[in-house]
Parts: structure tokens; C-alpha cells; sequence
């Protein structure tokens, strides 16, 4: 019997919007190739019903499920579940059921396995009977209000429902409770009932913890992080960025450089760096490092993670970014995203850079100049050749424009020679100018003077693929295609097949 792979992203598919509620009827997968949801239109109760289907279980599949669970319980280390990836956490639950059904000697063929392997996922890795619903990309909230009455969603299309999930025991909605309290870092308990933490996923929760008989037991109430990232198009827009500096980070991208978005508090790295993450190569490997989720891509093949801080003196539960780092490129990733760099995890991420793992993310510092020093002393301390593996840094700043807050992506400089003593040489091939409210650009761009000896392209190749994506990233503002879904998909097909794309925008 393999391991059975399961797939945590399925595709994100087109729902139509339905304005008469009870001609609503639609099905989609959540969890690939088990779980899928049935909305539809209930005529007797006279309201939208969420159905989960999961795979249905004979007596005798519940029955070696309950018998694996009980041992896998005893046997099983949280801590190793908790902090590692959603593909190693598999791996180990495959390895313990296979011995746990040998040892117990459980007479189970392929198929039953299958569908107990689901149940043995959702219930030591997933959020149990919750965690089909956790996964619809389409949900906002996820409501409990106790024992025997139904959860209640919120769909970003279809809004209020009602679903086929319910508690039936206190103690199972108590033990859950608990559950997700440990998975936000935090505990509950009778002396301290009120839960108010957030999910490794950057999902909010709140809950109430109460075992009384008398009163409908525990509650909680999630609510899904859902925040829609700006796209390229959007920052053009909003004359953050000129079509062709984005068009410098897609090619940049593409080729798998390094770069570091720097600026001030709230100047607008973290939306830049979301933005540019669209460029990414669709079938690249991507990971992402946060400490508190902000960061949204619409991607199969990447995994969030965030970093979490230990609670009371304990350190049991406290996951760094340093390690989480670490830890990621075991996962080998062709990309790497760190929200925000502060510490030293900054020569983890340099290592990883020189290892040729493409990777961006940003620091707080007014310039490139600061970088380089906050990079080269204490707590960081950097060896500055090391610095040399960086390609670019994206400068961000307020700006008042015509008497209005605005944001600017102030310039564009590139790492042409950091010294041993410390000193560097840059370049700067977009500029901001405060005068005019314009972008410039230089022909001089050293970026592709590298990629062009790496991947044996022209440097003029490079200028003319620099102007035509420009221009596609212009046309999409005017046509004003801002949707983040749609915006992924004209980039991934644009990397198929550029010519089809330019030719529909009437570009070629
Ligand atoms: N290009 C922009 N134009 C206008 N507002 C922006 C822009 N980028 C970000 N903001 C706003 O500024 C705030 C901070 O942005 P963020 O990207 O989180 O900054 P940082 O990461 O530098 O702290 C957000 O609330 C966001 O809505
Ligand atoms: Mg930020």
C-alpha cells in the first residue's frame, strides 16, 4: 500500500454568482481526491444547505479506525505533527498506521485504507470534522454555538449557510476547543475560559471553554484569513510603480534573482512584495516565512507558514522564524518569501540565496546604504562579500503627491560590487522623481548583464521582453484587471504562452 497523496490546494474553481438562492446547486472539491462540498437549496427547510461529503466508512472501517486512533494517540509525538510541514506530517502518520496495522494485526484492504488514511489526516493533522471547511478557500467564517445545532459558514459567494456538521457530545467540543487552543499556542481551561488567538494559517479564533452540562457546552467562532492581495496592475493604478519596474521584478523573477524590498513602517513592502509574487513561475516550489500571516498568493505549490511565540515560560510550542527558515529549505523550495527580515535569520536567508534558492523579502531601512550596514553589524553581521549574492533592492516610501498620502516605489538599485571592507557600489536603473510625479528609467540595467552570461540570453532579448511584458502590465491596468485570480492566470498563461497573451491584449 502507497501513501496516498493528498492534495491541501486544489484548484480554485470559477463559481458563478446565482442571484435566485434556491436554484442554487453546486459541488466542489475541497481536499483532493476525498472531500468535496454540495451547496444546494433545501426545499423542505426552505434554506442553502453546505454539505460536506466526506468518505464513507462500513461498520467495520469505523470500528479499526477507532482501534488505530487509540494507539496512534499513544504513540504519537504533537510536537513533531505541530512543527513540521503538511508532507512530512503525512509521511509520519503513513509510517506509524502501517505499523500500528501490522502490530495489531487489522485485516484492511487497499480500499479501506485509503478512506481511513483520510480520517487518520483530518483528525491528527486537520482540525477534525472542521477541516474540509478550514480548506474552502471560499469560506470567511466558521461559527459554533454549542452541542446538537448546526455549524454555521459564511461563503464569499453564496454567504450564510447552514452546514451538515454538528457536536453531539461536550466532551468531544471540549477536547476540540482544546485542540484548537493548543494549534493558536495558547491553553484553555476553567480559570481561563476565553480563547483569543490566531491559527498557524493567520486565521483568527475565539472561543469559550466550559464543560457545565447545563449550559450547549463550548463555542468558537473562526474566522478565516481571507485577505486579497493587491495585484501589479492595482500599484500601477495607483501610481505606486511604473509598468516598467514591474516588469524589471518579472524578468528579475523569472530568472530566479534575489531581492529585498527596504522602506519605512506601514511604507508598503509587504503589499510590493505580494504584488511581484504573482511573477513567480507557476510551477515553481514557492515558501513563504511570516510572523503574522499577511502575505496571500493565488497558487497551488506553496506553503505559508508562521512563525509562532511560545506562551507563559514554557518554550514548548515557540517556533522562530530562524528555525522555520531552517527549516524550509530542507523542503528544497525554488523561491523562498521572508515577510519581514529582522534578525538572524537574515544569514540563513543569504546561505539559501548563495545555495541558489531565488528569494525576496523585506527590511526595514531607508536605503540601500542602511541595508547594507544593518546587514553587515550586530545582531546580523553579515560577511559583506556574502552581500554580493543579492541582485536588487526595491526602495519604498511615503509620499505626499497634490497634498495626498501616496506610497512610491521611490527606486530601484542593484548590488553591482560590495567589498570586504564593507563598501558598495550600486546601481540605479528606476528612479522616482518627487518633482514631476514621473518614473525614469536607465538603460542601464546590470541585472541582466548576470542573467544573460547565466542563462545565455541577450541582454537586448531582455530589453524587448522588459518592454512587451511593460506594456501587457499597462494594458491590464487600463482594461482595469485588478481580480487576483484572474491576474494569476494571465501571468501563468503568459509563461506558456506569451505570444496567445499579447496577441488578446492587442499587443502584438
Ligand atoms: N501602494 C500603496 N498605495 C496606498 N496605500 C498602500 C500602498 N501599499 C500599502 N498601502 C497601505 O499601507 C499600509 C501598510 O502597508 P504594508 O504593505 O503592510 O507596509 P509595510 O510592510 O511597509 O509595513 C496598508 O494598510 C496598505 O493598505
Ligand atoms: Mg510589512
Amino acid at each position: 500500500m502507497e501513501r496516498i497523496n493528498i492534495n491541501l490546494n486544489p484548484a480554485i474553481p470559477p463559481l458563478p454568482k446565482i442571484d435566485d438562492k434556491t436554484k442554487i446547486d453546486i459541488r466542489y472539491t475541497l481536499i483532493s481526491p476525498y472531500v468535496s462540498v454540495h451547496i444546494y437549496w433545501d426545499e423542505v427547510k426552505g434554506e442553502l444547505i453546505y454539505e460536506v461529503e466526506e468518505p464513507i466508512l462500513e461498520a467495520n472501517e469505523k470500528e479499526m479506525l477507532k482501534v488505530l486512533e487509540k494507539s496512534m494517540e499513544e504513540l504519537i509525538n504533537v510536537n513533531v505533527l505541530v512543527e513540521s510541514t503538511a508532507d512530512s506530517m503525512m509521511d509520519y502518520i503513513y509510517k506509524t498506521s502501517k505499523l500500528l496495522i501490522d502490530e495489531l494485526n487489522l485485516k484492511m484492504g487497499e480500499e479501506s485504507y485509503k478512506k481511513i488514511f483520510y480520517y487518520l489526516f483530518r483528525d491528527f493533522i486537520g482540525l477534525n470534522e472542521i477541516e474540509p471547511v478550514i480548506k474552502d478557500y471560499f469560506i470567511e467564517d466558521i461559527e459554533c454555538n454549542g452541542i446538537n445545532t448546526p455549524i454555521y459558514i459564511v461563503h464569499r459567494i453564496y454567504r450564510n449557510m447552514k452546514t451538515n456538521i454538528s457536536y453531539d457530545s461536550i466532551d468531544k467540543l471540549s477536547n476540540f476547543v482544546e485542540k484548537i487552543a493548543q494549534r493558536c499556542g495558547k491553553y484553555v481551561s476553567y480559570a481561563n475560559p476565553l480563547l483569543d488567538g490566531s491559527l498557524p494559517d493567520g486565521s483568527r479564533v475565539n472561543a469559550t471553554y466550559t464543560t457545565d452540562v447545563t449550559s450547549r457546552g463550548p463555542t468558537f467562532t473562526i474566522r478565516k484569513f481571507t485577505k486579497i492581495p493587491w495585484t501589479p496592475s492595482q500599484l500601477i493604478s495607483m501610481r505606486t510603480a511604473s509598468p516598467e519596474m514591474l516588469a524589471y521584478f518579472w524578468i528579475l523573477l523569472e530568472n530566479k534573482a534575489n531581492l529585498l524590498i527596504v522602506g519605512g513602517t506601514a511604507s508598503g513592502k509587504t503589499t510590493l512584495l505580494n504584488a511581484i509574487a504573482f511573477f513567480i513561475p507557476p510551477e515553481a516550489r514557492v515558501v513563504s516565512i511570516e510572523d503574522t500571516r499577511e502575505l496571500n498568493l493565488p497558487r497551488e505549490n506553496w506553503l505559508p507558514s508562521v512563525a509562532r511565540l511560545s506562551f507563559g515560560t514554557q518554550k514548548i510550542g515557540e517556533v522562530d522564524l530562524f528555525s522555520l527558515l531552517k527549516n524550509s529549505f530542507r523542503q528544497n523550495p525554488d523561491y523562498v518569501i521572508v515577510g519581514e527580515v529582522r534578525g538572524k535569520e537574515a544569514s540563513v536567508l543569504f546561505q539559501g540565496m548563495a545555495s541558489g534558492h531565488s528569494s525576496i523579502g523585506t527590511v526595514h531601512a531607508d536605503s540601500i546604504d542602511t541595508l547594507v550596514k544593518r546587514l553587515e553589524t550586530p545582531p546580523i553581521e553579515l560577511s559583506p562579500t556574502l552581500i554580493n549574492i543579492l541582485d536588487a533592492v526595491a526602495v519604498m516610501s511615503h509620499a505626499i503627491v497634490n497634498k495626498q498620502q501616496t506610497r512610491k516605489l521611490r527606486e530601484i538599485s542593484e548590488v553591482v560590487n560590495v567589498a570586504k571592507d564593507g563598501s558598495s557600489i550600486t546601481n540605479t536603473p528606476f528612479v522616482w522623481n518627487p518633482e514631476d510625479d514621473s518614473f525614469y528609467s536607465k538603460k542601464n540595467i546590470k541585472v541582466f548583464e548576470k542573467i544573460a552570461k547565466r542563462y545565455g540570453v541577450t541582454v537586448d532579448e531582455l530589453h524587448r521582453e522588459l518592454m512587451l511584458r511593460a506594456r501587457l502590465l499597462y494594458e491590464m491596468h487600463r482594461r482595469k484587471i485588478y481580480d487576483f485570480d484572474q491576474t494569476q492566470r494571465i501571468i501563468n498563461e503568459y509563461y506558456k504562452n506569451p505570444k496567445a497573451v499579447l496577441e488578446a491584449f492587442g499587443l502584438l
